[in-house]
């Protein structure tokens, strides 16, 4: 294949252990990216070295493991501010991905901040995780969810965003990138109109994160979760970025050790900014190895892992529509590196099985998407995703692999 100018994709693929792996006797090829990423060694290597060499509670011993521990895990902080463009680490909180970070913002500041009558919007688009929570406060508070409608493509429909936008709206939570689809949400434009009309807006940046530059100033969001599995990292660990004042007029989501200043019998004083919001041991090993996954994006620039997921992305897109009876769902321009297609009378969950058996791993169903698969009128879909370490070879094992699946079922 070309090698993309500055980026040596052989030798990116060395540093991830899994892709030398064989599935069914066959290489691995590992396409289910917007599921979870792989790992590189630096991140492997990140975890052994915490537990082999200065594992220890964090904040609060005076020990030098304690001491050790307690840097690392606050050098992730810093290196996830820079990554997403925060101005402080105050603004930065752990959490164990975009899923807890977008329940921490609707129990929190929905708790007290909605009441009867008050709106939130988010878009068909949603994945369950952006959708589940939003419908828990809203029956809570007997607030209502309204959501904006999305094209036969599965492209957000902003005049009618615009249209369901008014003085009741209080919140507004919005996926960036569709892991469905892989369409781009226009975030920038939303965040801006439901500013002026007085809401909140929260960014699901699981899918943007590890393709798009983030910078959480630029866009003025006032929350913005992801996952630390889908950026290379490890499981188990993500970041919610929440503004300053928003963050510091908000109670705190869970009580226990770490997010207090002061308890007695009679109240509790609260830990300030952004430990209210940590209460008790965190995942330390994997915040620690988070910093590895960062840095190691950083090193091989997001421009230029971009560049080279757009090429795997235009040639899969263009090979794929050569088979006949093959359909891409959201086919459209403006998306990440992510392609779901539907095959004409194969279900998809029959594809998922016999790529498996060709070493090739993409993932079948609904994607935790039921409401957008309801509107486009499907069940499913087989959806592949591509990261740096993909190549052209592995599409072209994709495509060689949907032949045969077309052969043995039709
Ligand atoms: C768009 C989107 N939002 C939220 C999530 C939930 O992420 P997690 O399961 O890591 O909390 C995912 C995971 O697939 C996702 O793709």
């Amino acid at each position: 294949m070309t090698l993309q100018k500055g980026l040596d994709i052989y030798s990116i693929r060395n540093q991830f252990p899994i892709l030398a792996r064989e599935v069914k006797g066959k290489p691995l090829v590992y396409l289910d990216n917007a599921a979870t990423s792989q790992k590189p060694t630096v991140v492997i290597d990140a975890l052994t070295e915490y537990y082999a060499g200065f594992n220890a509670n964090i904040h609060r011993g005076i020990h030098t493991l304690a001491e050790e521990a307690t840097a690392a895990f606050e050098a992730t902080r810093e290196t996830a501010r820079q990554f997403i463009g925060a101005s402080s680490t105050e603004e930065i909180i752990f959490t164990r991905g975009t899923t807890e970070g977008i329940n921490l913002v609707a129990s929190s500041w929905g708790r007290a901040n909605l009441k009867p009558g008050d709106e939130i919007i988010i878009s068909t688009l949603e994945h369950h995780s952006n959708i589940v929570p939003w419908q828990m406060i809203a029956a809570e508070k007997g607030a209502l969810l309204k959501v904006v409608p999305v094209t036969d493509e599965g492209e957000f429909i902003y005049e009618a965003f615009e249209h369901l936008l008014s003085a009741k709206t209080k919140f507004v939570s919005l996926v960036h990138a569709s892991n469905a689809l892989g369409v781009i949400n226009p975030v920038k434009k939303v965040i801006d109109a439901a500013h002026a009309v007085g809401a909140l807006v929260l960014i699901d940046g699981a899918q943007s994160s590890v393709h798009l530059d983030i910078n959480v100033q630029e866009l003025d969001c006032d929350f913005f979760a992801f996952s630390g599995h889908k950026v290379y990292g490890p499981t188990g660990v993500g970041i919610l970025f929440g503004k300053r004042a928003v963050l510091e007029a908000m109670n705190p989501y869970q009580g226990g050790g770490e997010m207090i200043r002061e308890v007695s019998f009679s109240g509790t004083t609260f830990n300030d900014l952004p430990y209210k919001f940590e209460a008790g041991t965190p995942n330390i090993a994997d915040v620690i190895a988070l910093k590895a996954a960062f840095d190691f994006i950083t090193g091989l620039g997001k421009a230029a892992i971009a560049q080279h997921e757009h090429t795997l992305l235009t040639y899969a897109s263009s090979q794929l529509k050569e088979i006949p009876g093959l359909r891409i769902i959201g086919d459209v321009e403006n998306k990440v590196s992510v392609i779901s297609f539907i095959l004409d009378g194969i279900h998809p969950q029959d594809i998922g099985i016999l790529l498996d058996n060709q070493g090739i791993a993409v993932r079948t169903g609904h994607h935790c998407t039921q409401p957008l698969m309801h509107r486009l009128g499907i069940s499913g879909t087989s959806r592949a995703s591509f990261a740096v370490y993909n190549t052209i070879e592995e599409i072209d094992a994709l495509v060689i692999g949907l032949f045969k699946v077309k052969k043995m079922l039709s």
